[in-house]
């Protein structure tokens, strides 16, 4: 009996690509070129699954290119990238990689926050450029961030994994959700407490972004939210572009209304905004809070095993599919 066949849109780890083998006949995209919607449509073409990841826009259309497409499995936890509604009309499997990223992905989201408040890129650049000719009591003063109040906007698993980690820094916790989280989470999570969002942008010191990407959420950070943060705050998004207005991001870190920003993602990224790029007061990464090697590779591994068991009769672990 011949093997089914997918498509692995980007590259990837080779063993990952070789234990896929072992189950399919695979055609690998090896220039690793992001494929566009119209690409995508036709590549998928024959296909029974295909390995994705978040740089790729799965459309209505690309589904409908293949009615016999079985499965689309994401390299990733974010979805926003597929769309999940017309796949589960055509009867197609989509699947995401949770929980093996959500400590990695925490730990990123304090790298930038320690980065932000402490100005650690922003004094690095000026240190290569040549520019320290002395100790002053004033270079770079920034914020604290031990004893300071922590707001997290988005208290799922990478949420509470960024709220156990301010346990060290001896940090007030407050978060806004869909809902509120069971109270034994929020005890696991420093007791984090349960705010609107207003009053988290109005009192927090510092405010992560770890929620996921839905049109419901689209610029929920905007220029009024900006507004109210204090203007020593500092704002991190580690979670998807287009949570924040990256234009009223821009104008609000351009007339210095708060301290600073962490970005690791944008609006229409990998092109973003590149008025960032003349702005001192952010620090800027490329999509990168889950990439450690094990991470990257425990995820790979999670939607190879999701596709695997997609397309040979089981049960995928992470469907996404109401
Ligand atoms: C995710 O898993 O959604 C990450 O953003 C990908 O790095």
């Amino acid at each position: 009996m011949s093997k089914p066949k997918i498509l692995v849109t980007r590259a990837v780890f080779p063993d990952v690509i070789e234990r896929l083998e072992q189950h399919f006949e695979v055609e690998s995209n090896q220039d690793d070129r992001i494929l566009s919607p119209a690409e995508l449509a036709e590549k998928v073409k024959g296909m029974d699954g295909i390995f994705t990841t978040p740089s790729e826009r799965v459309t209505a259309e690309v589904l409908a290119a293949n009615p016999s497409l079985k499965a689309v499995c994401n390299m990733a936890v974010g979805f926003n990238n597929i769309d999940v509604d017309a796949a589960t009309k055509a009867g197609i499997v989509v699947t995401n990689t949770p929980d093996v990223l959500n400590e990695t992905t925490a730990d990123f989201a304090w790298a930038l926050l320690l980065a932000t408040a402490r100005r650690v890129t922003e004094s690095e650049h000026w240190l290569r450029a040549g520019k320290w000719q002395k100790w002053r009591f004033d270079t770079f003063l920034g914020a604290d961030v031990h004893g300071a109040t922590l707001g997290i906007i988005g208290m799922g698993r990478i949420g509470q994994a960024i709220a156990r980690r301010s346990m060290g820094f001896d940090m007030k916790v407050v978060y806004h959700n869909r809902s509120r989280v069971a109270p034994e989470l929020e005890a696991r999570a420093n007791n984090a407490q349960y705010v609107g969002k207003e009053e988290l942008l109005k009192t927090a010191d510092h405010v992560i972004l770890a929620l996921p990407y839905s049109p419901q959420v689209h610029h929920i950070i905007g220029a009024a939210e900006l507004a109210m943060l204090k203007p020593t705050a500092t704002l991190v998004n580690i979670a998807r572009g287009g949570i924040v207005d990256d234009a009223a991001l821009i104008d609000a870190l351009r007339a210095n209304r708060f301290a600073a920003a962490g970005l690791d993602v944008f609006e229409n990224e990998p092109n973003f905004n590149p008025a960032f790029l003349t702005l001192s007061n952010v620090v800027l990464t490329p999509h990168i809070a889950s990439a450690s090697e094990p991470t990257r590779r425990a995820m790979a591994n999670c939607a190879a095993g999701n596709l695997i068991a997609a397309l040979t009769g089981g049960t995928p672990p992470n469907i996404l599919n109401p």
